[in-house]
């Protein structure tokens, strides 16, 4: 299925579903570097994902009967399909990290309560809203995550895979939900009121769970291994930070997730992954 860039002379970009597999296994406890800290700080993040992505899905399938353009229907199910896997391997990565004694099953279903709170308390096209701003953090976690040596330099290369895989896909689906939002919504104000709770919600519910992994894991503390995660995630030119200024383009009227062109972060990772490239 195609995105189309938001400028028009560029080659539209495939929203690919493959099928992956990944021997999570093999990792050991602490994945990333040793590092107890940067390990439960991606956890904290993949908390989030079994229910989010869920959301996600729901949130524009809802839509898909309003939408005229046979093109962005056909661009929703890939969305809808990619985000489903995301959903189901995040799921099983978390049940992965249950041996290290975090209870998965409690702290997802904090998400999915919170969840289920949104749902049923705002509207549809919030519902919509909320989805597109996520996905444009997804979007920006993802460029950091496929350009930035330092952050997954210290990963297990099978944990590796899941996350640049995970990274990939969000490049490649950026467009599909804020497409949808602009058909039936396009309410600047709407997004924007969203975005500025998120930017600030959505790190705090991460250092929240992040927060918990850790405590919950005392015997892991190391004061060198906390002053060395912390320079890298919220230092400066850390993950954080970096994310910043690539999250608030999403304030501008004419924001569009093309504005900023990374499909070559595509590419690259389909050159060294043939067998599922396409
Ligand atoms: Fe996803
Ligand atoms: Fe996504």
């Amino acid at each position: 299925m195609e995105t189309a860039p938001a400028d028009s002379s560029l080659e539209p970009v495939a929203v690919r579903v493959r099928r992956m597999r990944f021997d999570l296994d093999a990792a050991p406890r602490y994945w990333h570097s040793d590092s107890p800290f940067l390990t439960h700080h991606f956890t904290a993040m993949s908390l989030f994902f079994p229910g989010g992505e869920r959301f996600f899905i729901d949130s524009v399938r809802h839509f898909e009967k309003d939408l005229a353009d046979p093109v962005l229907r056909g661009q929703v199910k890939a969305f809808v399909a990619q985000e489903g896997q995301h959903s189901h391997h995040h799921r099983v990565y978390d049940r992965l990290m249950s041996r290290s004694g975090v209870p998965v099953d409690r702290y997802e279903g904090w998400v999915d309560g919170l969840l289920r709170f949104m749902r049923r308390w705002i509207p549809a096209k919030a519902q919509l809203a909320l989805t597109i701003t996520l996905e444009h953090f997804t979007a920006v976690f993802a460029d950091l995550l496929l350009t930035d040596d330092q952050i997954t330099e210290g990963m297990h290369p099978k944990v590796r895979e899941l996350w640049l895989w995970h990274a990939v896909e969000e490049t490649e689906h950026k467009a599909v939900a804020f497409d949808v939002y602009q058909q039936v919504c396009g309410s600047y104000w709407l997004r924007a009121f969203m975005m500025a709770r998120v930017i600030i919600g959505f790190p705090i519910g991460i250092l929240f769970f992040h927060f918990l992994l850790m405590i919950g894991d005392r015997k892991a503390f190391g004061v060198r291994d906390i002053a060395r995660g912390l320079r890298i995630v919220w230092g400066p030119g850390g993950f954080f930070p970096s994310a910043l200024r690539g999250l608030l383009v999403f304030f501008r009227r004419d924001f569009h997730p093309w504005q900023k062109d990374n499909r070559n972060l595509i590419d690259d990772w389909s050159e060294q992954h043939p067998a599922v490239a396409s």
